[in-house]
């Protein structure tokens, strides 16, 4: 069984009515019923989100023990954490692929969104593709594991 760690950061708990226009209608949980369907036999899917920072770090650590793939959505953490910069290099050093992804396209938007501190340290990006980002972002995962 390969378990894949869906890691989401600050606000994406309010998905489906934080600023629609920009991240939809969608929930977290109907981003986890879709990759649960989307995962083949064998394949574990485990969408987790917090709003603290350390714990998202410790999370990405216990990515790295357990070799678990992640697909992070980062939310604002992408645009100034090197706490989580480098605990995605820790992930990544372990021979773990860590898949960064963003629903929106962040360089279609405000200027601060533009730099991500992690891009740099990730395995990969996806961005502006809505839950098609989460999606991709998954198979990618497992590719590399
Ligand atoms: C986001 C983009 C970030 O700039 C923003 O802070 C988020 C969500 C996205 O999925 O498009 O919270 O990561």
């Amino acid at each position: 069984m390969t378990r894949v760690l869906v890691l989401n950061g600050p606000n994406l708990g309010r998905l489906g009515s934080r600023e629609p226009e920009i991240y939809g209608y969608l929930t977290l949980s109907d981003v986890a019923t879709t990759l649960s369907e989307d995962a083949s036999e064998g394949v574990e899917v485990e969408l987790r989100q917090t709003d603290d920072e350390g714990e998202m770090i410790r999370w990405l650590h216990e990515a790295a023990d357990t070799s678990s793939p992640v697909v992070l959505n980062p939310a604002a953490f992408t645009h100034y954490s090197y706490g989580l910069r480098d605990a995605v290099a820790v992930v990544v050093g372990a021979g773990v692929p860590v898949i960064e992804i963003h629903l929106s396209n962040p360089h279609s938007r405000e200027e601060f969104r533009h730099t991500s501190v992690l891009s740099g340290v990730a395995t990969g990006v996806i961005a502006g593709l809505g839950i098609d980002s989460y999606r991709l972002g998954l198979v990618a995962a497992l590719r590399r594991a």
